[in-house]
Order: structure tokens, then sequence, then C-alpha cells
């Protein structure tokens, strides 16, 4: 799904930036140019990139639970 439609972002590029280490909205927009120019996409991009980070701990909680075991 398209997110930012200025620089044509979608959603998947977003949550791949986000699991390459862009975890701040700063870093997205830096990485991908999103919210870079109209910012109508600023509060999805904010909860897609909130979302992927809590499902990283959420799955980092796992290994570790597994881990223990
Ligand atoms: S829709 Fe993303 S900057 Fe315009």
């Amino acid at each position: 799904m398209y997110v930012c439609i200025c620089k044509g972002i979608t959603d998947n590029q977003i949550k791949d930036a986000v699991c390459g280490g862009a975890t701040t909205l700063r870093k997205v927009r830096t990485q991908l140019g999103a919210m870079s120019q109209c910012g109508k996409c600023a509060v999805l991009t904010k909860e897609i990139v909130e979302d992927t980070l809590a499902q990283q701990d959420y799955n980092d909680a796992e290994s570790v639970f597994y881990a223990v075991n």
C-alpha cells in the first residue's frame, strides 16, 4: 500500500527500513524521503514505524524466552 504519494513509498518499504535500522521517524525520512514534501503521510508513517518496532520487541522477547528454555 502506498503511504507517501509524493515519493511513492509503500508500507513495506517503511517496514524494511525500520528492520534495517531506521528506528525513528527522522531516520525513515532521511533514508526514504517520506514526510519530506507535503507531510500528509507523517501520521501513517509513524504508526507503521511504531507497529514494526513493537513487533520486533515481541519477536526479540520470544527469542529470549526460547533461549532460556
Ligand atoms: S505524501 Fe508523503 S510527503 Fe506528501
